[in-house]
């Protein structure tokens, strides 16, 4: 990848080789029994998309070794030259598939609602999210330079990053799950305690899991557990899509990350600008944990 600055697809930033795709994507066919994870970068899309391969697969480690993540539930708006897209894996898919995307609600293909697909949903604090955007941005070539942390910080701000506004993303998800079927999930709440998290994922689908298998998926998706697998950390992209001596995918994994990266000014400059966003909202998110 030459780095290149981000398009524009209905006012939202975003890679440019997604967005020649995006007709097929926008014409994409889903089947009833699809299972949507959706997310905002950066927020635990990797950890929830584990979880759930184990639950499909009844904790059977070796069955989610089969593959890399990124083939077991693929991206659906993904496209980049010299790799299968999203949807062109999704084809050759048996079901029930899980499908990952990024979008924003109002983006999404409309065949999802057609079909009455389920849908997960995991967002995360916004300050923890922008420090592991950037250091993303660094390592996964096709974003543009971050630039400084203020930079970074600035445009994260005024949703001048790929797939736009946080704000609106995780707001207008959450009012969504008033009228469909969605579940909403906090990363901050996986960290503190995985259990019962799966336990309502499983639900969600109509399972319901002994402590036994819990436990054996609880271990199998801890972050410990994904660094060292390579079929959950990326490490089998070549390094021209992802450079993880720039900073590995699996980077940290904590909530509270940001207290080692913004600055006092940042963190009272952020806060008054994230009160002032999610005044509209009852959404409450932990940063201190
Ligand atoms: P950090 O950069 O803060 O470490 P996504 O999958 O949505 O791209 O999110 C990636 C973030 O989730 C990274 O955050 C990554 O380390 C973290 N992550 C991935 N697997 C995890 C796990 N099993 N437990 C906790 N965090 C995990």
């Amino acid at each position: 990848f030459v780095r290149q600055e981000l398009g524009m697809l209905h006012g939202m930033p975003l890679y440019k080789s997604f967005i020649e795709a995006w007709p097929q994507v926008e014409a994409f066919q889903a089947r009833p029994d699809d299972l949507l994870i959706c997310t905002y970068p950066k927020s635990g899309t990797t950890w929830l998309s584990e979880i759930l391969d184990m639950i499909y697969n009844d904790g059977n480690v070796e069955k989610c070794k089969r593959d890399a993540i990124f083939k077991r539930v693929p991206f659906l708006e993904m496209s980049v030259p010299d790799m299968p897209g999203g949807i062109e894996l999704l084809a050759t898919m048996p079901s029930p598939r899980l499908v990952k995307t990024h979008l924003p609600v109002q983006l999404l293909p409309k065949s999802f609602w057609e079909q009455d697909c389920k849908v997960i949903y995991v967002a995360r604090n916004p300050k923890d999210v922008v420090v592991s955007y950037y250091y993303f941005y660094q390592m996964a070539k096709i974003h543009p330079d971050p630039g400084t942390k203020e930079e970074f910080l600035q445009n994260f701000m005024a949703g001048k990053v790929a797939y736009g506004s946080w704000y609106s993303h995780v707001k207008d998800w959450w009012e969504k799950r008033k009228e469909k079927r969605l579940l909403y999930l906090f990363y901050e709440d996986m960290k503190q305690d995985p259990r019962p998290e799966v336990q309502k994922v499983a639900r969600f689908l109509g399972k319901e899991l002994p402590e036994s298998l819990v436990e054996k998926i609880v271990h199998h998706t801890s972050f410990q557990e994904m660094k060292k697998n390579s079929a959950a950390n990326y490490e089998t992209l070549p390094e021209w899509v992802m450079d993880h001596n720039l900073s590995p995918f699996m980077r940290k994994g904590i909530t509270g990350d940001w207290k080692n990266h913004f600055t006092v000014a940042q963190n009272e400059r952020f806060n008054k600008h994230y009160k002032e966003q999610m005044k509209d909202s009852e959404l409450c998110f932990r940063m201190e944990i």
